[in-house]
């Protein structure tokens, strides 16, 4: 259950017609519903109800920054992943004794950056971080707190290019090689060394994985204790999948409660990192249908929004619904939905049976509110599309669409090059 409902053949985000929006802002634009987050917020929240824990947001899944400043004033904190999601979390209003850093990359000067705001901890992923995080601290006279970001090895069963927690995958410290790091990090001026870090992958469909992670960490901390290592963090990462078709994840009270009961009577605090149940089903592109072309045997929808907006149907073969914004009731047929970019792969969706639909018709792209905008490019010199975000009986366009001005700044032209004759 969400905001957007059809109320006589129109698609509705709260009390406002996706029509309206669209008269007024232009497409494509992606709609975001403030209530729908705030409720997915309280959800999750209700389902650790009791336990001494903190959810940091994964900023990588929307980064909008009145989103994130929504989040945190709702007492969310952020998982960042980049010295820009750091900026843009703290220029929202996130506190960042909530914030943690994780992702396998940390440049020395978001390292720097980090260290200077204080953030909660560092999710460490090599053991090469770690002495460069310690060397950071030391110069800057400040203290790193650290988790060892673990990779326990277990199967998400999920999209290969989203699984992150198997042995192959770039992320985390392989989990047997983690004690030793541990011994490592103790003995460093610096660091406090606080939790432990894992995440499995994105859109996990079962409980069961978590749970398998969960066991192995625990066998890691309870080694740990044997060393006289004693962690207050055990961070359990993202991936709670949602429903983008026939999907069936298991619902969040009942992944918060099973993992209260795996891991709430270790004595630490627990941290999640949730990003697409908070956002996906929370947000969708509403873009408008410029031509419709037939060719022998397809029907093409070729409509104003493209892989630059939302690469996810090219990059994973990933399924969005489609919706019309207003029903026309002049029956169905089979069509590709593509976009303007020239890429054979720049499709929102492939053989799809849809209203009938033609030139001026807006659709709507279902469950874009995670890892849409966020993943939006300027591919094909287009502007990103803006950004709109609907509380009950109010808009706000939270983000203009970019304009060309924007595509050039930044770039120069050398002198050189102009008084170069051919
Ligand atoms: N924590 C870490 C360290 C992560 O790498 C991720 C996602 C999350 C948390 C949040 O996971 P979530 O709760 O959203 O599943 N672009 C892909 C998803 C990539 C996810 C990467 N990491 C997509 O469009 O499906």
């Amino acid at each position: 259950m969400n905001d957007f409902v059809y109320r006589e053949g129109r698609l509705y985000c709260g009390d406002l017609g996706i029509e309206e929006i669209a008269d007024s802002v232009g497409t494509p634009f992606y709609c975001y519903s403030l209530p729908t987050i705030r409720r997915h917020v309280r959800v999750f929240e209700e389902s650790l109800r009791g336990v001494d824990h903190q959810t940091c947001f994964a900023v990588k899944a929307n980064a909008n920054l009145a989103v994130l400043a929504a989040l945190g004033r709702m007492g969310i904190g952020a998982d960042v992943v980049s010295g820009g999601e750091l900026f843009k979390v703290l220029r929202a209003g996130i506190d960042p004794g909530r914030i943690v850093y994780s992702g396998v990359g940390k440049r020395v000067d978001e390292i720097d950056m980090a260290l200077t705001a204080g953030i909660l901890m560092f999710n460490i992923e090599s053991e090469q971080e770690l002495e460069v995080l310690a060397a950071r601290a030391s110069i800057l006279n400040k203290r790193a707190p650290i988790a060892i970001r673990v990779n326990p090895d277990v199967d998400p069963e999920t999209h290969p290019y989203i699984s992150t927690g198997l042995k192959e995958n770039k992320f985390g410290i392989d989990i047997d090689a983690a004690l030793d790091q541990y011994r490592k990090a103790v003995r460093l001026d610096h660091v406090d060394v606080m939790g432990l870090d894992c995440h499995i992958g994105s859109q996990l469909t079962e409980v069961k994985p978590f749970l398998d992670a969960v066991e192995r960490l625990k066998v890691l901390v309870s080694r740990l204790e044997e060393d006289g290592i004693h962690l207050r963090y055990l961070d359990l990462g993202g991936g709670l999948g949602i429903t983008y078709e026939h999907e069936e994840p298991p619902h969040p009270s009942e992944y918060g409660s099973a993992m209260v009961k795996a891991a709430g009577d270790l004595g630490m605090k627990l941290i999640f990192e949730p990003g697409r149940v908070i956002v996906g089903n929370a947000g969708i592109l509403v873009s408008r249908v410029l031509y419709r072309k037939e060719t022998s045997g397809k029907t093409f929808i070729i409509v104003d929004a493209g892989m630059n907006d939302l690469i996810r149907p090219a990059f994973y073969n990933a399924y969005h619904e489609i919706g019309v914004v207003v029903e026309k009731g002049i029956g169905r047929e089979k069509v590709d939905v593509v976009g303007p970019i020239c890429e054979s792969s720049d499709f929102l969706a492939k053989d799809r049976e849809l209203p009938v639909l033609d030139r001026g018709d807006l659709i709507a792209v279902m469950s874009a509110g995670a890892y849409g905008f966020t993943m939006a490019s300027n591919y094909n010199s287009r502007p990103k599309a803006a950004e709109v975000l609907v509380d009950k009986d109010k808009f706000y366009l939270v983000n203009r669409r970019q304009t060309y001005d924007d595509l050039t700044s930044g770039e120069t032209i050398p002198d050189a090059i102009m008084e170069e004759g051919d």
